[in-house]
C-alpha cells in the first residue's frame, strides 16, 4: 500500500491513518535516507495516540526515547547490535507500548518479531513517497 505525502502535516495524517488501520500491531519498522520523514511519522504516531508532539525528537545520542505507550528508537548510530539491545528490544515487545524503530536494518536479521515495515522515499524537495510492505 502507497501512500503520498506533500507536506510534513500529511505525513503525521498518514501515520494516524495507518495506526487505525493496524489496531493489534505494535511494531513498525521505519526505513529510509535521512530526512525522508521516520521521525515526522513518529511524531504523527504520537499525536494521533495523545502525546504531545514536541516530546518526540530524533534520539541523537540515546538510541531510545520512551514516551507514555510509545517507544521510539532509533539505530542509526548503533555500530554493533549486541545482546544487550536484543533484550532491550525484545522486552519492549513484551510490554503494551507501540514501538517504532528508525534504521532497523542492523537489527532485522537478529531479532524476530511481528512488525509491519513501512518505507519512506523522497520524491522531490517535499513530497515523500511512504510504502507498507
Ligand atoms: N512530506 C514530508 N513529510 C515529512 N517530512 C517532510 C516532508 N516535506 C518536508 N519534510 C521535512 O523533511 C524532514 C524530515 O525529517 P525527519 O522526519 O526527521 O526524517 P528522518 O527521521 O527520516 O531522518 C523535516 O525537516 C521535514 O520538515
Ligand atoms: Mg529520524
Amino acid at each position: 500500500m502507497k501512500y503520498h505525502s506533500r507536506k510534513p502535516e500529511d505525513t503525521k495524517k498518514i501515520a494516524a491513518e495507518i495506526l487505525n488501520k493496524f489496531p493489534g500491531k505494535k511494531v513498525f519498522y521505519l526505513y529510509g535516507d535521512l530526512a525522508s520523514g521516520k521521525t515526522t511519522f513518529t511524531k504523527g504516531l504520537a499525536e494521533a495516540m495523545g502525546i504531545p508532539e514536541k516530546k518526540i525528537k530524533s534520539p541523537t545520542f540515546a538510541f531510545i526515547s520512551q514516551y507514555p505507550g510509545l517507544i521510539h528508537c532509533d539505530l542509526y548510530r548503533l555500530e554493533a547490535p549486541d545482546e544487550g539491545i536484543f533484550e532491550t528490544l525484545k522486552e519492549y515487545t513484551e510490554s503494551d507500548s507501540i514501538l517504532v524503530i528508525e534504521w532497523p536494518e542492523i537489527i532485522e536479521n537478529y531479532l524476530q518479531i511481528d512488525h509491519i515495515k513501512i518505507k519512506f522515499k523522497h520524491a522531490g524537495e517535499d513530497s515523500r513517497e511512504i510504502e507498507i510492505f
